[in-house]
């Protein structure tokens, strides 16, 4: 259990705060709400007291002789401001101490993640960005805002990345601090498949595969975290699309492709994370297939799919890292790195993420462990942990890999 200190400054996107506090709790976490004042006004101190079972103040003035303003900052293993408004970010970098929470700010000695959340002129303005670019220079982790509709009919970057985002990036820093989630990706596209393909068997049924999407889901919400602008070519996943993040659905190994590849054309990064399958059936019925018909099957011919990783590889711009994903199991022939060896020498990929499924270990689990293998001989391991804390070390491992952009 960590002790979180949740900051609320006074923007109507202060009623999700009370979300992101029920997804810190229950995860186990010890929370204390410290609203601004303006928080105030869009939602109750009972609310964020019923929620997290800890007293809510404002100000300096309350609990004196506890010395709170010192207490909560020094205490905390993390401090997390959603909404962080552009006046808390500018009392933030200017170092004020006038509530309790930029004194709090000032007293903590952990990680701090600043979630803005403003209309799109006020992020904008420069001297906004300005704060944020100190923040960030002194180690804070400042989000980008999510784009999409905002409090009126308008709509542009200034919205709150959703709660369960923020909760999942807020146990990466935890678990592996502010240096975990830099803006190094900032002007950088990055194109990542995830799921599982369907093929066809006849209108009702398919040949799948048990990919859940959720190790695709945590690359897409690292990266932009790290300020990329993130498409994610989706196979068959429900999960609602991350902050940031363009979703592409597709279906099938063929619709895949062309997604991919119409998408990756100008990409500084592909990620190729989903389980595409491998055959499909020669000739999907066009209706129905039923017990007893004449045409009764009594086998499938199947064909093989395009190979999306390899036409990448192919097909790649000067600069543009490209990276496949494989799924092994060890066997007589070999253990699972010198499977993997052997694939990244064949595939030509520039880096290639190790899962060892053997045993069922991975599929549609909340946690992960990999290795990240290069052409070089490189490995880095990326211990167990959740899917966006490996997804964490996977972006680590590419990002030193990114070629200097032209410019700069
Ligand atoms: N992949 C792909 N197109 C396919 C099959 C796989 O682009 N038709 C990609 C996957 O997204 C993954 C990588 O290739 O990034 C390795 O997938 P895997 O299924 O392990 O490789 P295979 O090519 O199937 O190799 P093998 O059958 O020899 O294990």
């Amino acid at each position: 259990m960590s002790r979180i200190v949740l900051g609320v400054s006074g923007g109507v996107a202060a009623y999700k705060a009370a979300l992101l506090l029920r997804a810190l709790t229950e995860a186990g976490h010890d929370v204390r709400v410290v609203p601004t004042p303006g928080a105030l006004h869009f939602v109750g101190a009972a609310t964020f007291e019923a929620l997290s079972g800890n007293p809510v103040t404002t100000d300096v003035w309350s609990d004196v002789p506890e010395v709170a303003h010192v207490r909560i900052g020094q205490e905390a293993d993390l401090v997390v401001v959603a909404p962080a408004t552009a006046d808390l970010l500018a009392r933030a970098a200017a170092g004020r101490a006038d509530d309790l929470l930029t004194a709090t700010l000032l007293t903590a000695h952990c990680p701090v993640v600043f979630v803005p959340a403003m209309h799109t002129e006020m992020w904008l303005h420069p001297a906004t960005q300005d704060n944020v670019a100190t923040l960030r220079r002194r180690g804070s982790v400042v989000l980008p805002p999510a784009v999409g509709r905002l409090t009126g009919p308008d709509s542009g970057p200034g919205r709150l990345p959703e709660p369960a985002d923020i909760a999942a990036l807020a146990a990466v820093v935890l678990a592996d601090g502010a240096a975990a989630l830099p803006q190094d990706l900032t002007g950088r596209r990055v194109v990542i498949s995830a799921g599982g393909t369907r093929e066809p068997l006849d209108p009702v049924r398919y040949l799948g595969n048990r990919s859940s999407g959720k190790q695709g889901w945590a690359l897409a919400r690292i990266a932009a975290a790290r300020g990329a602008e993130v498409v994610l070519v989706a196979a068959n996943v429900e999960l609602p699309a991350p902050f940031g993040v363009r979703v592409v659905p597709v279906g099938t190994a063929e619709e895949l492709r062309a997604a991919v590849i119409a998408e990756s054309a100008d990409a500084d990064v592909v990620v190729m994370a989903a389980a595409v399958a491998d055959f499909r059936p020669a000739s999907p019925a066009p209706t129905k297939l039923k017990k007893g018909a004449a045409s009764e099957p009594s086998a499938v011919e199947l064909v093989r799919t395009p190979d999306v990783l390899a036409e990448l590889v192919a097909k790649r711009p000067s600069g543009q890292l490209v990276v496949g994903f494989a799924a092994e199991t060890g066997d007589a022939e070999g253990d699972v790195l010198a499977h993997a060896r052997a694939k990244l020498a064949r595939k030509g990929c520039d880096l290639l993420v190790v899962n060892d499924v053997s045993a069922g270990q991975v599929f549609g689990r909340p946690d992960n462990a990999v290795v990240v293998l290069a052409p070089d001989g490189a490995s880095t391991e990326v211990s167990h942990g959740s899917k966006d804390a490996v997804a964490a070390g996977i972006w680590a491992a590419v990002a030193a890999r990114l070629s200097p952009r032209s410019g700069h």
